[in-house]
């Protein structure tokens, strides 16, 4: 069989917010690739040290800012790929669009700005499926039109927008990732649409009734954490020069679904309790978000490799243990 080069292996990546939640875990995966070093570049807004092995020789840590240029030029020089996960989250942009602006599109100006003053190959953006808002046909796929109403979106499709023209004018190749609903190891409560699910599995631990806003029959694409990282990697290694990617699962799952799921896989005994949605609830903007994956198996060769349940089962394995760890550390 013929030996086809890995372009990953010997490089030289940044991974800015890379210890955050799908940013470890991509650094995670970029080891497996043979890279030469690694850079992770964070301001620890909301990223973890202990989110990524600092004992492994290939990592180095900087703690930086998307809106430093000069700490972030420095970095970026001799770099080969750049993956740019840094942003705020979508509560934080709608209750500080400014701070969210200056990270989430002058902090992503900057990253294309120096990606190109530095000769980077090539840049992974995240992006969001929250691009697209609620469905107007579903799955969605890449051509779904623009239907975000929160400033979050407003962010990512300005990134994007950015990317393109920057590729038009430079050259800077880019791909950008529009990730569905990701969840797993390491993913914080307040995620919001995601957060749900550590949300209900700390109350199911803990034998608490959980609450589920609406009627339950809202619908997303759930898709582990691993296989969102990985998706990173086709990109980056993918005979791809640009464009936009859908990064899901294609399976719509509903809420209640989800609990159902959770309750089996827990066998919490645990009641469920149906509220309205706060009037400001920003969930209940988008009910409906499933993402076609064709075009991302098509160009990047990626598919994702977990069903939730299996997923989900991990995710649950991994809290026991790290429980279990918890307890040790504390005796
Ligand atoms: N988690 C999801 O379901 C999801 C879905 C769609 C898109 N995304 C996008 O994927 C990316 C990663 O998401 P995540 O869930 O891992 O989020 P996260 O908050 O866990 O990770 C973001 C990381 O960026 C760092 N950061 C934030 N502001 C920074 C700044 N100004 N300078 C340097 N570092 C900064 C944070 O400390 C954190 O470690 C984000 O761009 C997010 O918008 C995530």
């Amino acid at each position: 069989m013929e030996n086809i080069k890995n372009i990953l292996s010997g490089s030289r990546v940044l991974v800015i917010g890379g210890l955050g939640f799908i940013g470890s875990h991509v650094v995670e995966q970029l080891i497996l690739e043979d890279v030469k070093e690694i850079i992770v570049y964070d301001n620890l807004s909301r990223g973890k040290i202990e989110n990524v092995d600092l004992d492994n020789k290939k990592i180095k840590l900087v703690i930086g800012d998307v809106r430093d240029i000069d700490v972030l030029d420095n970095v970026m020089k001799g770099i080969d790929y750049v993956f740019h996960l840094a942003a705020m989250w979508l509560l934080h942009c709608k209750d500080y669009p400014r701070t969210a602006f200056e990270v989430n599109i002058e902090g992503t100006f900057n990253v294309l700005e120096l990606c190109v003053k530095n000769g980077v190959k090539k840049l992974i953006f995240s992006s969001s499926a929250s691009v697209y808002g609620d469905a107007i046909y579903s799955p969605m796929d890449e051509n779904h039109p623009f239907n975000n109403r929160n400033f979050y979106g407003a962010t990512k499709i300005a990134g994007e927008s950015m990317a393109t023209a920057f590729y038009e004018r430079y050259g800077l190749k880019v791909i950008a990732l529009r990730y569905a609903n990701v969840y797993g190891p390491k993913q914080k409560e307040d995620a919001v649409y995601t957060g749900v699910i550590p949300t209900f599995l700390r109350k199911m631990e803990i034998g608490e009734d959980i609450e589920i806003h609406g009627d339950g029959s809202q619908a997303y694409d759930f898709i582990y954490v691993e296989d969102a990282a990985r998706a990173n990697i086709c990109a980056a290694k993918a005979d791809v020069n640009f464009g936009f990617y859908n990064v899901g699962t294609g399976i719509k799952t509903t809420i209640k679904e989800l609990v159902d799921m959770l309750i089996r896989l827990t066998n919490a005994k645990i009641g469920i309790i149906y509220k309205p949605y706060d009037k400001n609830d920003l969930r209940q903007l988008v009910k409906d978000r499933v993402l076609d994956p064709t075009k991302a198996y098509n160009d990047l060769g990626f598919k994702y490799s977990y069903t939730l349940e299996e997923g989900l089962k991990k995710l649950i394995n991994w809290r026991k243990n790290k429980n279990l760890i918890n307890i040790n550390k504390s005796d």
